[in-house]
């Protein structure tokens, strides 16, 4: 379970996020949706420690968590929107890089696998530089579950893929879940959210506004009234 106590993020003199708490249940998915410019990007990076929040704490099972500590990089996966991947070293030579860096074991066989569930495998010890965005993504996917983290943050992960990549993400996204892994992915893709989330929260103006449980008893229709009610708020 990840907690999130009262974060602020103040960019410039821009105050981005604004006393956020917020709460990822063990095994729970939960989207974090807004308009552009509410500041998602920046509360994923404040979150999985790509940033310093200006303030406000981070709780990992009820457990504080160091800033930067090796712990959090360890157990919070996190795919932002750069894929942290080397053009010139194949999707195995990439893993195995990572791999050394998170000390994982059994590294070789366990490269292999998942190289085989995001269907690389054929792809293997081909430098990637001239692979595919859709390549490039399941690559990244493929890297952030290496270390089998418990939670998840995916900013945007859906953003450029073909329907096939989409359905093997979301493939790989509900079985994490079945497993217990706590996923938060920042989206508004409407579809997707409503495909795989239990729960969805409203980020505007820095603020969350609102949550609601989805758990796919939610129509399309309302989830979009919903938000829409929420982002021009009354
Ligand atoms: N380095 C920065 N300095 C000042 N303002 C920034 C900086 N980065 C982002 N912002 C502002 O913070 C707000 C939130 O940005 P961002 O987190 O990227 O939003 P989102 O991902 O929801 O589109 C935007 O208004 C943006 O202009
Ligand atoms: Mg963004």
């Amino acid at each position: 379970m990840l907690e999130l106590r009262n974060m602020t993020k103040t960019l410039g003199d821009k105050l981005v996020l604004r006393n956020i708490t917020l709460t990822l249940e063990k095994g729970e998915i939960l989207a974090v949706i807004g308009p552009n410019g509410a500041g998602k990007s920046t509360f994923f990076k404040c979150t999985v420690g790509l940033l310093q929040p200006t303030s406000g704490e981070i709780y990992l099972n009820g457990k504080l968590v160091k800033k930067n500590s090796a712990e959090m990089k360890q157990r919070i996966g996190f795919l932002g929107h750069e894929s942290f991947l080397y053009n010139n070293l194949s999707p195995l030579e990439n893993l195995k890089f990572y791999g050394k860096l998170y000390k994982v074991k059994d590294l070789e066989t366990k490269a292999n696998e998942l190289l085989k569930e995001v269907g690389l495998y054929l792809f293997r010890d081909i430098p990637i530089r001239s692979f595919s965005r859709g390549m490039m993504q399941r690559l990244a996917i493929a890297r952030v579950l290496l270390p089998d983290p418990e939670i998840l943050m995916l900013d945007e992960p859906h953003t450029g893929l073909d329907q096939e990549a989409v359905a093997l993400l979301n493939t790989i996204i509900l079985k994490k879940r079945e497993s217990g892994t706590s996923i938060l992915i920042i989206s508004h893709d409407f579809e997707q959210v409503q495909a795989l989330a239990d729960r969805a929260a409203v980020l505007r103006k820095g603020k969350i506004v609102s949550a609601k449980r989805l758990g796919g008893e939610v129509s399309m229709a309302e989830l979009k009234q919903w938000y829409e009610a929420e982002v021009k708020g009354t």
